[in-house]
């Protein structure tokens, strides 16, 4: 069933796993990552930034699309769909009336008081449906999409800061922005587990990490035993499915069929998301 992330977080944070957020780029990305979601029965958190949204045609179409696919497949498992990065409460409502179980606020780049009221104005609309929030402090580096924040401007969350968002806005679960970077890493990441292990005792809720490709497995333990309940990856399935496609077309320079490359890059998407819920611990939770 189609559901908000509030109960599927709480339950990982309290049994120990993560739920993985793998973002959709097309059609091809949504039926992998749902068929991959049944097969290990695992909840899943369908990541839609508003880049991909523009891309795939609207929220609503994206709505339709999972939904549909979800009838065909029979999926059984919880999915929640998430706006990623959401920009403005303004795209918040709009991802929410086109049937979005949950939003992202990321009033990151905002000062301190301003994220806290833009996101608290966000929760009040959201709750008041049923639609989970996520929130974000510091910020992540790299590009994803329109956003980019170079290294100069990565910043790591400051844990005070964290307490005071969290408990004046209601969040279901809170992204800290603690030296994860969205697409490959630079070098080995550098993630700050002191901060996060203060950063949990401190807000309690289920955390979330950016940037989940490139992040070694010894890492993505530590991650989940300081808190994080939720993982969001998107470079590592767009890395596969262009290897696939290469692959194939190297192989066959004259292959002009899309489902004839397309497919496999649909395969490879599924396998690396496979692998990821075995990571998280997600597979035979739902
Ligand atoms: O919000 C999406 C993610 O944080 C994805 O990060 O592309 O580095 O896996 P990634
Ligand atoms: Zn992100």
């Amino acid at each position: 069933p189609l559901v908000s992330m509030s109960e599927m977080l709480n339950k990982a944070k309290a049994e120990g796993y993560a739920v993985g957020q793998f973002n959709l780029n097309n059609l091809e990305f949504t039926q992998a990552i749902l068929q991959a979601a049944e097969e290990e029965k695992s909840p899943v958190i369908l990541g839609v930034s508003e880049g991909a949204a523009r891309y795939m045609g609207g929220f609503k179409t994206i709505v339709n699309i999972v939904k549909s696919l979800m009838e065909e497949y029979n999926v059984t498992v919880p999915v929640a769909i998430h706006l990623d990065h959401g920009s403005s409460l303004e795209k918040c409502v709009q991802a929410i009336h086109a049937g979005f179980t949950s939003v992202m606020i990321d009033g990151s780049h905002h000062p301190l008081e301003e994220n806290i009221a833009i996101t608290k104005r966000v929760v009040e609309i959201a709750h008041a449906v049923g639609v989970s929030v996520e929130a974000e402090l510091g910020r992540i580096g790299g590009q994803e999409d329109d956003l980019i924040v170079d290294d100069a401007e990565a910043a790591y969350a400051i844990p005070s800061e964290c307490k005071a968002l969290v408990e004046a806005t209601g969040v279901d679960c809170f992204a800290p922005a603690l030296g994860s970077v969205h697409g490959p890493y630079k070098g080995e990441p550098n993630l700050g587990f002191d901060h996060m292990k203060e950063i949990d005792s401190l807000v309690g809720i289920p955390l979330v990490l950016h940037g989940g490709t490139g992040i070694p497995t010894a890492d993505i333990k530590k991650a989940i035993e300081f808190g994080h309940a939720k993982i969001n990856v998107n470079t590592e399935s767009q890395i596969s499915s262009a290897k696939a496609v290469r692959e194939v077309l190297a192989e066959k320079p004259d292959m002009y069929d899309p489902r004839k490359y397309l497919g496999p890059a649909r395969d490879a998407i599924k396998e690396t998301v496979k692998a990821k819920m075995q990571e998280f611990g997600s597979s035979n939770q739902a």
